[in-house]
């Protein structure tokens, strides 16, 4: 779904962002992005959507070639993508329901159903009384809340959220995340970019640490190497009459093999580098 080979970011300052970032994320997974302040991550995001340009590296996101992508087709890959920026970018002058409509009316849905729309996202994502308030009376997860509802307006396949979580407390963090978790058991893909270890680490997904712009480590889902043993195992087990679903079995494996080490690695980079 996702698949950076050889990516590079260097500014116009001369900053080197990124540097030969090659990863793969798969339809329907949930990706935490973590690393200290300035190691990548929002860069990493920005790329995605083509905000800007890579220095060098392929990224393909779907059927989309990102790089090469003419400017006709931009509309269609950021309709793929929903993203809750850093900063949010709220407009503070519309209220709560104008925020989430717009997408929306953008485009052209009729009023009746921008109208339900927004209902059903207010409630999913637990704000449905701050309808009628303004950016401003809203408690920093509200806002966080609010932003996430916009993003998944127009049904995003690929959700990606750049620190959620930063000035919320523990127990707000949890539940932003728990949300994100949610639109991930969707079905949709979800990529979180945060400093935020502890919170992340409850949640026992894949891990991608970025220092100074490298992979440090990544508790990626098991290697073609370790799938092909794992199909292996399988088709023994079957032959012998296990009912077990692979599904079940690939996580058990995983708990137990090479995803815990690499998984105690990410966080062990991502600790040091704090
Ligand atoms: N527009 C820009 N121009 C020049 N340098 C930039 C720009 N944006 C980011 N950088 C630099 O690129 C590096 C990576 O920045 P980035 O914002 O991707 O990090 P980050 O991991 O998201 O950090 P944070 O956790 O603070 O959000 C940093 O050294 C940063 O100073
Ligand atoms: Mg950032």
């Amino acid at each position: 779904m996702i698949k950076l080979d050889n990516v590079s970011k260097v500014y116009g300052t001369g900053t080197e962002a990124l540097s030969d970032i090659t990863l793969e994320i798969e339809k329907g997974e949930l990706v935490f992005l973590i690393g200290e302040t300035g190691s990548g991550k929002t860069t990493l995001l920005k790329l995605l959507i083509r905000d800007m340009l890579p220095t060098k590296g392929s990224i393909t996101v779907g059927e989309f070639d990102v790089v090469k992508l003419s400017s006709s087709k931009l509309p269609h890959l950021r309709k793929k993508i929903g993203i809750v920026f850093q900063d949010l970018r709220m407009l503070m002058d519309r209220t709560v329901y104008e925020n989430i409509a717009l997408p929306l009316e953008v485009a052209g849905k009729p009023l009746a159903e921008v109208k339900k729309r927004v209902d059903e996202l207010l409630l999913q994502v637990g704000i449905l009384s701050h309808k009628e308030k303004f950016p401003i009376q809203l408690s920093g997860g509200e806002l966080q809340r609010a932003a996430i509802a916009r993003a998944l307006a127009l049904s995003p396949e690929i959700f990606l959220a750049d620190e959620p979580t930063g000035n919320l407390d523990e127990k707000t963090a949890h539940e932003i995340i728990q949300v994100l978790a949610d639109i991930n058991k969707n079905g949709t893909t979800v990529v979180v970019a945060t400093h935020d270890l502890g919170i992340v680490k409850k949640f026992a997904k894949r891990l991608i640490a970025l220092d100074k712009g490298k992979i440090a480590a990544d508790s990626k889902r098991p290697t073609h190497a370790e799938k092909t043993e794992d199909k292996k195992e399988e088709k023994a087990a079957s032959a012998h009459g296990s009912s077990e679903p692979k599904e079940e079995k690939d996580t058990k494996e995983n708990e137990k093999t090479e995803d815990n080490k690499e998984h105690e690695k990410a966080e062990h980079k991502a600790k040091e580098s704090k």
